[in-house]
């Protein structure tokens, strides 16, 4: 079946959360993964705690945005209805708490998909244009995720060299993430903010291609559209002040949803 036929919510809608079934399975920069132990009913599941902890430069940078779990939490909880109101089917099922949402558990893709619009961060650099340069059309790159390597940039000829995943699967995950690009920009540009760049990335759930993780100012390049201010991580990571204010920004923003 299509994953836009699945009926997601319905299929494993949770009676209850019990706590002492928790168990820890990942914790990365920004979030704790955990899965249900023993409980057959949410086998296929996962809760996601977001933490207030903030790493840039491949974990060079380490620092806390207070509150950041709570707004990032209540962003991309708002982002996936959003898209799913548009027909894209990600692994987010429902916001439980202020800090942590309940999701699919989906065999990932070990690539970061990384869309953008226009000329930033190591793009920019890379290519030796100034940031703010706006393309003729967008730019995805295909990163493979290893802290090690620091995420080198790949091309389609690797996945299958390396054994990364199905080149058609990735094909799939960077069409939708085209789709979401057209999406996310109209919906930000509509609340006078440009998206500039972001990463998504995909998984499977029952063979199916699916949006996963996270879509947050972390994870995203967003300037105002008047002033050129930015509303997202670099306030962070260029030592830039009102980081907080941003992220609050963009929950306002986003809380229609
Ligand atoms: O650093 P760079 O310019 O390559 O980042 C491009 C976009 O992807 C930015 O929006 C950044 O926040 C996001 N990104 C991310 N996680 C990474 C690498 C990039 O969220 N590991």
């Amino acid at each position: 079946m299509e994953a836009s036929k699945l009926k997601l919510t319905d299929e494993f809608m949770p009676a209850k959360i019990n706590r002492d079934n928790l168990k820890k399975i990942y914790e990365g920069k920004a979030k704790i993964l955990y899965e249900f132990s023993g409980e057959e009913d949410k086998k296929d599941l996962l809760l996601t705690y977001f933490k207030d902890d903030a790493t840039a430069f491949n974990g060079q940078k380490k620092g806390t945005i207070v509150k950041k779990g709570e707004y990032n939490n209540a962003i991309s909880s708002s982002l996936f209805k959003l898209l799913k109101n548009k027909g894209i089917n990600s692994h987010f099922i429902e916001k439980i708490s202020e800090r942590e949402m309940l999701t699919y558990h989906l065999k990932m893709l070990p690539i970061e998909f990384i869309v953008r619009n226009i000329a930033a961060g190591s793009l920019a650099k890379k290519m030796g244009v100034e940031e703010g340069v706006k393309f003729l059309s967008p730019v995805v790159e295909l990163c493979f995720k290893s802290d090690e390597l620091g995420d080198p940039m790949i091309n389609k000829t690797y996945l299958k060299a390396f054994d990364i995943c199905d080149p058609a699967n990735a094909a799939k995950a960077e069409d939708i993430a085209l789709n979401i690009n057209e999406i996310l920009s109209k919906f930000f540009d509509d609340n006078n903010i440009i998206v500039v760049d972001f990463k998504l990335e995909f998984g499977l759930y029952k063979n199916e291609v699916m949006l996963a993780d996270e879509i947050t100012p972390d994870s995203m390049r967003l300037w105002d559209k008047q002033t050129m201010e930015k509303v997202d991580k670099d306030r962070f990571r260029r030592d830039l002040g009102k980081v907080e204010e941003a992220y609050q920004r963009i929950v306002e923003i986003t809380s229609k949803y």
